[in-house]
């Protein structure tokens, strides 16, 4: 064997052992959020009798909604009931009982919580839902902000009781719980009327994650937009660049001071770009003047105008040519 044959095979061995070491790690590490492990937490199934000897309250809530609809087979009350979603229950009530008249607050709960001071981590509450809840809307759930900065599902959806983000009256309630910011945005001079609630959060994102940017249902800003202002999308014979590049260039998407969303006022939204024509005309190609001013150098007629008097911002087919022109 030549010398950098055997470097060669050597380094193979390294890297087979190396990744083999990985995956036999990976097996033995015990996650203590996986599904296997709060299952081994909580000792054995005991059925939702059991359960119903302490927590009648929860019983009659649930069996209410969805997931407690035992007659459909894909629903916890049709598999393990309660312990679908807060794991195997044998541990937990075997402490509440030993326990007696202690404060229960002193009592180790041992099985998945989803509020309060005992609840549990993050990731073991989401591993619960999850179990049942992954296609769909759900596809870009991992990687999403909302489960990158731990959000769980509970903080959105309670599932003894009717969430209130299933209702478009009641959703941005939640949402506004952690994103006050956008609440403050619906109340400036031009909105999107999500106050109203003819325009949902939920009809631009989905909380769950998606493809595009800031978690929206379609894959861009513009695709976005033009899902309800499909007119803008043109064809135009003669387009305006930042319009068909990102609609945010010039608007805001939940509130703006101005009018028309607009992140700028008047001349100055156009001079972010088209820094070389000032508000009163200078370095514009052409002057306008009043009939009765002829010696002034620049028309007043264009001093204090709005660029978009005369030019149709969003793309025209105008027969003079490229200046979008009304
Ligand atoms: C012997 C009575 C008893 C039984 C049976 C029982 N629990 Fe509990 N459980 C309690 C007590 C007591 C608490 C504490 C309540 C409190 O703090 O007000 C509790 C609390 C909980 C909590 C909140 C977390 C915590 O520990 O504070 C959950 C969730 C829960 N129970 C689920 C279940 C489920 C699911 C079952 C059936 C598998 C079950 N319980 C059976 C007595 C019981
Ligand atoms: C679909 C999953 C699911 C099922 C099934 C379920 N729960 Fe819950 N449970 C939850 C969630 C989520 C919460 C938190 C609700 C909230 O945000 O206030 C909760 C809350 C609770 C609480 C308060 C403490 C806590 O964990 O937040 C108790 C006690 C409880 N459930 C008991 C029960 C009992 C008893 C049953 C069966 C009769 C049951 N649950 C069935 C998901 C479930
Ligand atoms: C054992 C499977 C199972 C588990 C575990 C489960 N779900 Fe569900 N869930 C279902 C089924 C089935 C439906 C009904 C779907 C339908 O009608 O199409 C449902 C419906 C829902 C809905 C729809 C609207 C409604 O009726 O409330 C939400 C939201 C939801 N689940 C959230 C959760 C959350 C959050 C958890 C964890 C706390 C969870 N689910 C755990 C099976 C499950
Ligand atoms: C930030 C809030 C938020 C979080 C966190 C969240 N959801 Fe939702 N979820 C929603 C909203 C809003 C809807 C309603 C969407 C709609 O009407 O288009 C919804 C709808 C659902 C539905 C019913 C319809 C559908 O889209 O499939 C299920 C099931 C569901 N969520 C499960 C989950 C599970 C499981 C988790 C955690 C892994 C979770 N959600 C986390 C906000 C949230
Ligand atoms: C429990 C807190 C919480 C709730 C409730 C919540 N969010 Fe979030 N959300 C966050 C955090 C944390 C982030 C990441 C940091 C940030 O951008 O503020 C985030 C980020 C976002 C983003 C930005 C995503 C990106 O890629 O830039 C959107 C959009 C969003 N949330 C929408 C919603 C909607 C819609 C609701 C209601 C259905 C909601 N959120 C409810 C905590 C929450
Ligand atoms: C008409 C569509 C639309 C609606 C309705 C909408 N958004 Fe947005 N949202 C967007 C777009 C587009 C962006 C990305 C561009 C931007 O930042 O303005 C965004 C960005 C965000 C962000 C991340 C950036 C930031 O500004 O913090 C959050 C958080 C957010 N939206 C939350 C919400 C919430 C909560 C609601 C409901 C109260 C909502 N949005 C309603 C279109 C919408
Ligand atoms: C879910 C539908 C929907 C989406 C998506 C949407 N809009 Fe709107 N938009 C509306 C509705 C409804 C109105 C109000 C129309 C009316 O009152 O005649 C509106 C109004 C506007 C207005 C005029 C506001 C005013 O003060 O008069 C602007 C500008 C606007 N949208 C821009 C955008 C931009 C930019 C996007 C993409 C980020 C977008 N819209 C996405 C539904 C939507
Ligand atoms: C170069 C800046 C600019 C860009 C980029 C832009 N707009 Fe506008 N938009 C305006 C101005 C200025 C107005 C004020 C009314 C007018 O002059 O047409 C407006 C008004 C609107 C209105 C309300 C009045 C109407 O014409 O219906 C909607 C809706 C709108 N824009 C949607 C969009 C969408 C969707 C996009 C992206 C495809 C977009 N805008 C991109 C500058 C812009
Ligand atoms: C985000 C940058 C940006 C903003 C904001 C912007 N424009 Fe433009 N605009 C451009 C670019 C880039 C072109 C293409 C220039 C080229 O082809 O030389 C253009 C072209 C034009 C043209 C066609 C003439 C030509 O030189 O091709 C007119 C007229 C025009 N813009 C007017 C406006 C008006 C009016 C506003 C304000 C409502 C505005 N623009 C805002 C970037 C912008
Ligand atoms: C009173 C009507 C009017 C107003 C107001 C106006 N324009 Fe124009 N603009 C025109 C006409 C007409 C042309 C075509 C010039 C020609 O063909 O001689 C033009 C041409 C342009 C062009 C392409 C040629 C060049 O000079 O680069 C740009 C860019 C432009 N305008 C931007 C703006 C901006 C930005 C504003 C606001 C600060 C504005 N216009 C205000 C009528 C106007």
């Amino acid at each position: 064997m030549r010398s950098s044959q055997r470097v060669y095979t050597y380094l193979l061995t390294i890297l087979f052992l190396l990744f083999h070491a990985a995956t036999v790690a990976a097996v033995d590490s015990d996650d203590p959020n996986s599904l296997e492990a709060l299952a081994e937490a909580g000792g054995k199934y005991v059925g939702v009798e059991a359960c119903l000897q302490c927590h009648e309250s929860q019983h009659k809530q649930i069996i209410r909604e969805s997931h407690g609809q035992s007659a459909d087979a894909r629903t916890p009350f049709a598999m393990n009931g309660c312990e679908s979603c807060h794991g195997p229950g044998e541990k937990h009530i075997i402490n509440y009982i030993a326990a007696g008249d202690k404060d229960p607050a002193t009592v180790e709960s041992a099985l998945v919580a989803f509020s309060g001071a005992k609840a549990s981590p993050v990731e073991a509450q989401n591993t619960m839902c999850l179990q049942c809840h992954q296609g769909g809307s759900m596809l870009n759930w991992h990687d999403s902000l909302h489960e990158i900065e731990e959000v769980p599902c509970s903080a959105c959806h309670n599932s003894h009781k009717p969430s209130k983000v299933m209702d478009r009256e009641t959703e941005a309630e939640v949402c506004y719980e952690c994103h006050n910011d956008i609440r403050a945005q619906t109340y400036q001079r031009s909105t999107h009327a999500i106050r109203e609630g003819k325009v949902v959060c939920s009809d631009c994102h989905n909380s769950h994650g998606s493809n595009g940017p800031a978690m929206l249902t379609q894959l861009s800003i513009n695709d976005n937009c033009y899902e309800c202002h499909a007119e803008k999308r043109g064809p135009y014979l003669w387009e305006h660049y930042p319009v068909t590049e990102d609609c945010s260039l010039c608007h805001r998407s939940h509130g703006s001071m101005h009018n028309f969303l607009l992140n700028k006022q008047g001349t100055n939204l156009c001079q972010q770009c088209h820094a070389q024509i000032g508000p009163d005309g200078t370095g514009h190609i052409r002057t306008f003047y009043d009939a009765w001013d002829k010696d002034a150098k620049r028309g007043r007629s264009f001093l204090g105008r709005n660029c978009a008097n005369c030019h149709k911002v969003h793309g025209s087919n105008h027969p003079s040519g490229p200046n979008l022109l009304r």
